[in-house]
Protein backbone atom coordinates (compact mmCIF):
# COMPACT_ATOMS: atom_id res chain seq x y z
CA UNK A 1 0.00 0.00 0.00
CA UNK A 2 1.31 3.39 -0.99
CA UNK A 3 2.76 5.15 2.14
CA UNK A 4 4.38 8.08 0.91
CA UNK A 5 4.79 10.88 -1.64
CA UNK A 6 7.24 10.22 -5.23
CA UNK A 7 7.92 12.91 -7.38
CA UNK A 8 5.14 11.53 -9.91
CA UNK A 9 2.59 13.03 -7.63
CA UNK A 10 3.78 16.09 -7.47
CA UNK A 11 3.95 19.13 -9.27
CA UNK A 12 7.17 20.61 -10.04
CA UNK A 13 6.71 22.95 -12.45
CA UNK A 14 8.18 26.85 -11.27
CA UNK A 15 8.09 25.05 -7.89
CA UNK A 16 11.18 25.75 -5.34
CA UNK A 17 11.98 22.40 -3.84
CA UNK A 18 14.61 21.72 -1.38
CA UNK A 19 16.70 18.42 -2.23
CA UNK A 20 18.36 16.44 0.67
CA UNK A 21 20.86 14.44 -1.40
CA UNK A 22 23.82 11.97 0.54
CA UNK A 23 26.51 12.64 -1.90
CA UNK A 24 29.06 12.10 1.18
CA UNK A 25 31.91 10.82 -0.92
CA UNK A 26 35.39 9.49 -0.01
CA UNK A 27 38.09 11.55 -0.30
CA UNK A 28 42.04 11.24 -1.38
CA UNK A 29 44.16 11.83 1.55
CA UNK A 30 47.17 14.01 -0.05
CA UNK A 31 44.29 16.29 -1.79
CA UNK A 32 41.02 16.39 -0.48
CA UNK A 33 39.90 15.67 -3.94
CA UNK A 34 36.60 13.48 -4.45
CA UNK A 35 38.01 9.62 -5.11
CA UNK A 36 34.78 8.58 -5.90
CA UNK A 37 31.84 9.98 -7.29
CA UNK A 38 29.30 7.73 -7.70
CA UNK A 39 26.87 8.71 -5.22
CA UNK A 40 26.94 12.18 -6.94
CA UNK A 41 26.10 9.86 -9.95
CA UNK A 42 23.26 8.22 -8.47
CA UNK A 43 21.38 11.69 -7.49
CA UNK A 44 21.91 13.00 -11.37
CA UNK A 45 18.59 10.64 -12.82
CA UNK A 46 16.71 12.70 -10.06
CA UNK A 47 17.86 16.12 -10.37
CA UNK A 48 17.85 16.18 -14.32
CA UNK A 49 14.14 15.00 -14.06
CA UNK A 50 13.44 17.95 -11.75
CA UNK A 51 15.24 20.54 -13.74
CA UNK A 52 13.80 19.27 -16.91
CA UNK A 53 9.91 19.95 -15.40
CA UNK A 54 11.00 23.26 -14.44
CA UNK A 55 11.72 23.32 -10.64
CA UNK A 56 13.99 25.58 -8.53
CA UNK A 57 16.13 23.54 -6.97
CA UNK A 58 18.21 23.90 -3.81
CA UNK A 59 20.65 21.08 -3.51
CA UNK A 60 21.40 20.36 0.50
CA UNK A 61 23.63 17.77 1.43
CA UNK A 62 26.64 16.82 4.25
CA UNK A 63 30.16 15.62 3.73
CA UNK A 64 31.46 14.10 6.79
CA UNK A 65 31.42 15.23 10.37
CA UNK A 66 33.01 17.92 11.73
CA UNK A 67 36.27 17.36 13.00
CA UNK A 68 36.88 14.84 10.65
CA UNK A 69 39.86 15.29 8.13
CA UNK A 70 37.29 14.88 5.26
CA UNK A 71 34.98 17.89 6.49
CA UNK A 72 35.31 19.79 3.36
CA UNK A 73 32.98 22.26 2.18
CA UNK A 74 30.42 21.13 -0.83
CA UNK A 75 32.28 23.30 -3.83
CA UNK A 76 34.21 20.52 -5.44
CA UNK A 77 30.96 18.20 -5.09
CA UNK A 78 29.00 21.19 -6.74
CA UNK A 79 32.04 21.48 -9.61
CA UNK A 80 31.51 17.58 -10.29
CA UNK A 81 28.04 18.30 -10.12
CA UNK A 82 27.91 20.78 -12.88
CA UNK A 83 30.47 18.46 -15.48
CA UNK A 84 28.35 15.44 -14.67
CA UNK A 85 24.72 17.62 -15.25
CA UNK A 86 26.25 19.59 -18.18
CA UNK A 87 24.42 22.98 -16.42
CA UNK A 88 26.46 24.86 -14.00
CA UNK A 89 25.18 24.47 -10.19
CA UNK A 90 26.77 27.54 -8.07
CA UNK A 91 28.06 26.66 -4.96
CA UNK A 92 26.64 28.92 -2.21
CA UNK A 93 28.75 29.01 0.82
CA UNK A 94 25.33 29.45 3.34
CA UNK A 95 22.62 27.81 4.67
CA UNK A 96 19.58 30.38 5.19
CA UNK A 97 21.53 33.77 5.74
CA UNK A 98 21.50 36.63 3.31
CA UNK A 99 23.73 34.74 0.74
CA UNK A 100 21.44 32.07 0.26
CA UNK A 101 18.66 33.91 0.76
CA UNK A 102 19.89 36.22 -2.55
CA UNK A 103 21.12 32.97 -4.30
CA UNK A 104 17.36 31.35 -3.93
CA UNK A 105 14.88 34.17 -4.86
CA UNK A 106 17.22 34.82 -8.03
CA UNK A 107 16.43 30.94 -9.15
CA UNK A 108 14.92 30.60 -12.28
CA UNK A 109 12.60 27.42 -13.22
CA UNK A 110 14.93 24.76 -14.43
CA UNK A 111 18.35 26.37 -12.66
CA UNK A 112 19.94 24.22 -9.46
CA UNK A 113 21.96 25.76 -6.94
CA UNK A 114 23.94 23.59 -3.50
CA UNK A 115 24.02 25.26 -0.54
CA UNK A 116 27.26 24.86 2.20
CA UNK A 117 28.04 21.71 3.50
CA UNK A 118 24.63 21.07 6.38
CA UNK A 119 26.73 19.96 9.41
CA UNK A 120 27.92 23.00 9.60
CA UNK A 121 25.07 24.35 11.24
CA UNK A 122 24.98 23.44 15.18
CA UNK A 123 21.93 21.00 15.94
CA UNK A 124 22.04 19.61 12.36
CA UNK A 125 23.80 16.59 13.92
CA UNK A 126 21.16 16.38 16.93
CA UNK A 127 19.37 13.19 17.05
CA UNK A 128 15.59 14.81 17.34
CA UNK A 129 12.20 14.24 16.46
CA UNK A 130 10.64 15.88 13.42
CA UNK A 131 8.68 18.18 15.34
CA UNK A 132 11.72 19.28 17.16
CA UNK A 133 13.67 20.13 14.36
CA UNK A 134 10.74 21.55 12.71
CA UNK A 135 11.53 24.17 15.07
CA UNK A 136 15.04 24.76 14.06
CA UNK A 137 16.38 27.88 12.56
CA UNK A 138 17.36 25.82 9.20
CA UNK A 139 14.16 24.50 8.67
CA UNK A 140 12.46 27.54 9.88
CA UNK A 141 14.05 30.04 7.45
CA UNK A 142 14.60 27.62 4.54
CA UNK A 143 11.43 26.15 4.40
CA UNK A 144 9.49 29.88 3.76
CA UNK A 145 11.57 30.27 0.50
CA UNK A 146 10.70 26.77 -0.76
CA UNK A 147 7.56 24.74 -1.72
CA UNK A 148 8.42 21.13 -1.57
CA UNK A 149 10.92 18.50 0.37
CA UNK A 150 12.39 15.90 -1.25
CA UNK A 151 14.94 13.76 -0.36
CA UNK A 152 17.06 11.06 -2.48
CA UNK A 153 19.23 10.66 0.96
CA UNK A 154 19.29 7.35 1.04
CA UNK A 155 22.73 6.76 2.54
CA UNK A 156 21.79 8.16 5.42
CA UNK A 157 18.31 7.69 5.97
CA UNK A 158 19.16 5.97 9.53
CA UNK A 159 19.83 9.50 11.01
CA UNK A 160 17.35 11.79 13.09
CA UNK A 161 18.76 14.52 11.80
CA UNK A 162 17.55 18.38 11.00
CA UNK A 163 17.49 18.95 7.46
CA UNK A 164 16.99 15.01 6.71
CA UNK A 165 13.56 14.51 8.95
CA UNK A 166 12.29 18.37 10.12
CA UNK A 167 11.40 19.43 6.35
CA UNK A 168 8.60 16.70 5.97
CA UNK A 169 7.16 18.16 9.18
CA UNK A 170 5.64 21.71 7.59
CA UNK A 171 6.30 20.95 3.53
CA UNK A 172 4.91 18.75 1.22
CA UNK A 173 7.72 15.83 0.78
CA UNK A 174 8.36 12.99 -1.60
CA UNK A 175 11.35 10.64 -2.06
CA UNK A 176 13.59 11.60 -5.03
CA UNK A 177 14.10 8.31 -8.04
CA UNK A 178 17.10 6.94 -6.34
CA UNK A 179 15.42 7.03 -2.62
CA UNK A 180 11.92 4.99 -4.36
CA UNK A 181 15.00 2.68 -6.46
CA UNK A 182 16.21 1.69 -3.22
CA UNK A 183 13.44 1.39 -1.21
CA UNK A 184 11.67 -0.84 -4.56
CA UNK A 185 14.83 -3.16 -4.39
CA UNK A 186 15.00 -3.75 -1.21
CA UNK A 187 11.19 -4.67 -0.71
CA UNK A 188 11.61 -6.96 -3.49
CA UNK A 189 14.43 -9.05 -1.63
CA UNK A 190 12.67 -8.80 1.59
CA UNK A 191 9.00 -9.87 -0.03
CA UNK A 192 10.38 -11.47 -2.87
CA UNK A 193 8.50 -14.39 -4.10
CA UNK A 194 11.12 -15.89 -5.99
CA UNK A 195 13.12 -18.57 -4.19
CA UNK A 196 15.31 -19.73 -3.42
CA UNK A 197 16.38 -16.34 -1.86
CA UNK A 198 20.51 -16.94 -0.73
CA UNK A 199 21.83 -13.90 1.52
CA UNK A 200 25.39 -13.75 1.70
CA UNK A 201 26.55 -12.16 4.43
CA UNK A 202 30.51 -10.86 5.07
CA UNK A 203 32.38 -8.03 6.94
CA UNK A 204 33.03 -7.69 10.31
CA UNK A 205 29.94 -7.19 13.11
CA UNK A 206 29.21 -10.56 14.68
CA UNK A 207 26.15 -8.93 16.96
CA UNK A 208 24.38 -7.71 13.45
CA UNK A 209 24.89 -11.03 11.97
CA UNK A 210 23.52 -12.90 14.29
CA UNK A 211 19.87 -10.59 14.42
CA UNK A 212 20.26 -10.74 10.42
CA UNK A 213 20.42 -14.35 10.39
CA UNK A 214 17.58 -14.39 13.28
CA UNK A 215 15.70 -12.45 11.18
CA UNK A 216 16.25 -13.43 7.51
CA UNK A 217 15.54 -17.35 8.51
CA UNK A 218 13.20 -17.17 11.21
CA UNK A 219 10.79 -14.82 9.05
CA UNK A 220 11.08 -16.94 5.87
CA UNK A 221 12.75 -14.20 3.73
CA UNK A 222 15.78 -16.48 2.75
CA UNK A 223 16.09 -20.02 2.26
CA UNK A 224 19.90 -20.13 3.28
CA UNK A 225 22.34 -17.66 4.40
CA UNK A 226 25.79 -17.95 3.36
CA UNK A 227 28.60 -16.60 6.38
CA UNK A 228 31.58 -15.03 5.05
CA UNK A 229 34.44 -12.74 6.26
CA UNK A 230 35.09 -12.26 9.63
CA UNK A 231 31.20 -13.42 10.79
CA UNK A 232 32.27 -16.66 9.51
CA UNK A 233 34.86 -17.06 11.36
CA UNK A 234 32.72 -16.01 14.68
CA UNK A 235 30.09 -18.41 13.42
CA UNK A 236 32.93 -21.17 13.10
CA UNK A 237 34.34 -20.15 16.73
CA UNK A 238 30.94 -20.41 18.40
CA UNK A 239 30.62 -23.63 17.14
CA UNK A 240 33.68 -24.37 19.06
CA UNK A 241 36.89 -24.63 16.80
CA UNK A 242 39.71 -22.94 17.53
CA UNK A 243 41.02 -20.28 14.27
CA UNK A 244 44.56 -19.33 16.05
CA UNK A 245 45.13 -16.49 18.31
CA UNK A 246 45.60 -14.02 15.38
CA UNK A 247 41.92 -14.94 13.98
CA UNK A 248 40.85 -14.62 16.82
CA UNK A 249 41.92 -11.57 17.87
CA UNK A 250 39.93 -9.70 15.33
CA UNK A 251 36.81 -11.20 16.79
CA UNK A 252 37.60 -10.75 20.67
CA UNK A 253 35.65 -7.56 20.65
CA UNK A 254 32.43 -9.07 19.53
CA UNK A 255 32.93 -12.51 21.15
CA UNK A 256 30.74 -12.19 24.05
CA UNK A 257 29.05 -14.80 26.23
CA UNK A 258 25.47 -13.59 24.77
CA UNK A 259 26.77 -13.67 21.30
CA UNK A 260 28.14 -17.34 21.46
CA UNK A 261 24.75 -18.38 22.99
CA UNK A 262 22.46 -16.53 20.31
CA UNK A 263 24.94 -17.94 17.04
CA UNK A 264 24.85 -21.45 19.03
CA UNK A 265 21.32 -21.43 19.28
CA UNK A 266 20.40 -20.27 15.64
CA UNK A 267 22.91 -23.09 14.17
CA UNK A 268 21.02 -25.48 16.20
CA UNK A 269 17.77 -24.19 15.00
CA UNK A 270 18.51 -23.54 11.23
CA UNK A 271 21.50 -25.98 10.90
CA UNK A 272 21.50 -26.58 7.35
CA UNK A 273 20.02 -23.09 6.19
CA UNK A 274 23.51 -21.73 7.34
CA UNK A 275 26.50 -22.07 5.32
CA UNK A 276 29.41 -21.71 6.91
CA UNK A 277 33.21 -22.36 5.31
CA UNK A 278 35.07 -25.48 6.26
CA UNK A 279 37.85 -24.42 4.39
CA UNK A 280 40.03 -21.10 4.61
CA UNK A 281 43.06 -19.42 3.43
CA UNK A 282 45.58 -18.31 5.18
CA UNK A 283 48.16 -16.14 4.83
CA UNK A 284 51.85 -17.79 5.28
CA UNK A 285 54.49 -15.15 4.11
CA UNK A 286 52.61 -13.02 2.18
CA UNK A 287 51.37 -15.53 0.16
CA UNK A 288 47.92 -17.63 0.31
CA UNK A 289 47.89 -20.85 1.48
CA UNK A 290 44.46 -23.10 1.72
CA UNK A 291 43.79 -25.24 4.53
CA UNK A 292 40.01 -26.77 5.76
CA UNK A 293 38.78 -26.37 8.91
CA UNK A 294 40.67 -29.56 10.03
CA UNK A 295 43.90 -28.58 9.61
CA UNK A 296 43.17 -25.11 12.42
CA UNK A 297 44.21 -23.51 15.30
CA UNK A 298 47.16 -21.92 12.54
CA UNK A 299 49.66 -19.02 13.56
CA UNK A 300 48.86 -18.06 10.49
CA UNK A 301 46.03 -15.82 10.08
CA UNK A 302 42.85 -16.28 7.99
CA UNK A 303 42.51 -13.54 5.38
CA UNK A 304 39.87 -15.47 3.04
CA UNK A 305 37.25 -18.59 3.02
CA UNK A 306 39.10 -21.55 1.06
CA UNK A 307 38.75 -22.16 -2.38
CA UNK A 308 36.74 -25.30 -2.16
CA UNK A 309 33.87 -23.42 0.00
CA UNK A 310 34.08 -20.99 -2.44
CA UNK A 311 33.21 -23.01 -5.10
CA UNK A 312 30.58 -24.67 -3.08
CA UNK A 313 28.61 -21.46 -1.99
CA UNK A 314 28.43 -20.74 -5.96
CA UNK A 315 27.21 -24.34 -6.64
CA UNK A 316 24.61 -22.97 -4.26
CA UNK A 317 24.10 -19.01 -5.81
CA UNK A 318 23.86 -20.49 -9.32
CA UNK A 319 20.73 -21.94 -8.23
CA UNK A 320 19.38 -18.65 -6.56
CA UNK A 321 16.32 -16.25 -8.22
CA UNK A 322 17.14 -13.85 -5.12
CA UNK A 323 20.64 -13.12 -3.93
CA UNK A 324 21.59 -10.42 -1.65
CA UNK A 325 25.28 -9.89 -0.66
CA UNK A 326 26.60 -7.81 2.04
CA UNK A 327 30.07 -7.57 3.08
CA UNK A 328 33.29 -9.25 1.69
CA UNK A 329 34.53 -12.80 1.95
CA UNK A 330 38.23 -11.64 2.58
CA UNK A 331 40.79 -9.19 2.74
CA UNK A 332 40.30 -8.37 -0.64
CA UNK A 333 42.65 -5.07 -0.53
CA UNK A 334 45.58 -8.23 -0.28
CA UNK A 335 46.66 -10.05 -3.43
CA UNK A 336 44.98 -13.17 -3.89
CA UNK A 337 42.78 -12.78 -0.86
CA UNK A 338 40.19 -11.31 -3.07
CA UNK A 339 39.47 -14.52 -5.11
CA UNK A 340 36.53 -15.48 -2.58
CA UNK A 341 34.52 -12.76 -2.74
CA UNK A 342 35.69 -12.22 -6.87
CA UNK A 343 33.49 -15.72 -7.41
CA UNK A 344 30.94 -15.54 -4.92
CA UNK A 345 29.96 -11.87 -6.75
CA UNK A 346 30.19 -13.41 -10.19
CA UNK A 347 28.27 -16.19 -9.66
CA UNK A 348 25.52 -13.97 -7.69
CA UNK A 349 25.26 -11.87 -11.33
CA UNK A 350 24.97 -15.15 -13.58
CA UNK A 351 21.68 -15.96 -14.80
CA UNK A 352 17.95 -14.49 -14.30
CA UNK A 353 18.47 -14.09 -10.37
CA UNK A 354 17.51 -10.37 -8.83
CA UNK A 355 20.66 -9.09 -6.96
CA UNK A 356 21.56 -6.60 -4.28
CA UNK A 357 24.49 -5.99 -3.71
CA UNK A 358 25.39 -3.19 -0.64
CA UNK A 359 27.59 -1.51 1.54
CA UNK A 360 30.54 0.93 1.04
CA UNK A 361 33.63 -2.23 1.14
CA UNK A 362 31.63 -4.92 -1.10
CA UNK A 363 30.45 -2.34 -3.67
CA UNK A 364 34.00 -1.06 -4.64
CA UNK A 365 35.10 -5.12 -4.65
CA UNK A 366 32.57 -5.60 -7.31
CA UNK A 367 33.80 -2.06 -8.71
CA UNK A 368 37.04 -3.60 -9.04
CA UNK A 369 36.00 -6.97 -10.15
CA UNK A 370 33.96 -5.39 -13.30
CA UNK A 371 30.79 -6.78 -12.23
CA UNK A 372 29.68 -4.11 -10.78
CA UNK A 373 26.97 -3.24 -13.63
CA UNK A 374 25.69 -6.66 -14.01
CA UNK A 375 24.22 -6.63 -10.67
CA UNK A 376 20.14 -5.78 -10.69
CA UNK A 377 20.51 -3.04 -7.95
CA UNK A 378 23.78 -1.37 -6.53
CA UNK A 379 22.47 0.36 -3.07
CA UNK A 380 24.66 3.42 -2.19
CA UNK A 381 23.76 2.89 1.46
CA UNK A 382 26.16 1.62 3.97
CA UNK A 383 24.76 1.66 7.47
CA UNK A 384 21.65 2.84 6.21
CA UNK A 385 21.40 -0.77 4.98
CA UNK A 386 22.72 -2.64 7.64
CA UNK A 387 19.71 -0.55 10.11
CA UNK A 388 17.11 -2.22 7.15
CA UNK A 389 18.90 -5.45 7.21
CA UNK A 390 18.19 -5.55 11.01
CA UNK A 391 15.04 -5.04 10.44
CA UNK A 392 14.64 -1.63 12.19
CA UNK A 393 13.03 1.28 10.42
CA UNK A 394 14.87 4.03 8.62
CA UNK A 395 13.65 7.90 10.64
CA UNK A 396 14.27 9.51 6.71
CA UNK A 397 11.34 6.62 5.37
CA UNK A 398 9.31 7.48 8.86
CA UNK A 399 8.75 11.36 8.20
CA UNK A 400 8.14 10.66 4.58
CA UNK A 401 5.07 8.62 5.51
CA UNK A 402 4.27 11.33 8.17
CA UNK A 403 4.12 13.79 5.76
CA UNK A 404 2.52 11.77 3.12
CA UNK A 405 -0.80 10.55 6.10
CA UNK A 406 -0.48 14.66 6.90
CA UNK A 407 -1.08 15.73 3.29
CA UNK A 408 -3.52 12.92 2.48
CA UNK A 409 -5.54 13.83 5.25
CA UNK A 410 -5.92 17.51 4.26
CA UNK A 411 -7.93 16.69 0.76
C1 LIG B 1 27.37 7.76 5.25
O1 LIG B 1 28.14 7.85 4.29
O2 LIG B 1 27.49 6.91 6.14
C2 LIG B 1 26.21 8.71 5.26
O3 LIG B 1 26.47 9.80 4.45
C3 LIG B 1 25.87 9.13 6.66
O4 LIG B 1 26.97 9.77 7.23
P1 LIG B 1 27.28 9.58 8.78
O5 LIG B 1 27.57 8.12 8.98
O6 LIG B 1 28.47 10.46 9.04
O7 LIG B 1 26.06 10.02 9.53
MG1 LIG C 1 28.45 6.39 8.03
Amino acid sequence: MKDHFTIDDLDLAGRTVIYRVDINCPLLEETLELANDNRIREMLPTLKEMLARKAKVIILAHQSRPGEWDYIPLDKHARRTSELLGQEVPYVNDLYGEEAHKAIVALRPGAAIMLRNVRDEPGEMEKRSMEEHAGSLLVKELSKLADIYINDAFGAAHRSQCSLIGFQAVLPSSTGRLMEKELKALETVFTSSSHPCIFVLGGAKFSDAIKVVDRVLGQGIADRVIMVGLVANAFLKAKGVALGEKSERNLMKEFTDENIRAASRLMEMYGGRIELPFDVALEVDGARLDVPISDLPSDHPIHDIGIGSARAFVEILRDACTVFMSGPAGKIEIDGFELGTQLLMEAAVVGGSFSVIGGGHTVSAAQRFGCCDRFSYVSTGGGALETYLLGKTLPVVEALKTAYLRETSKR
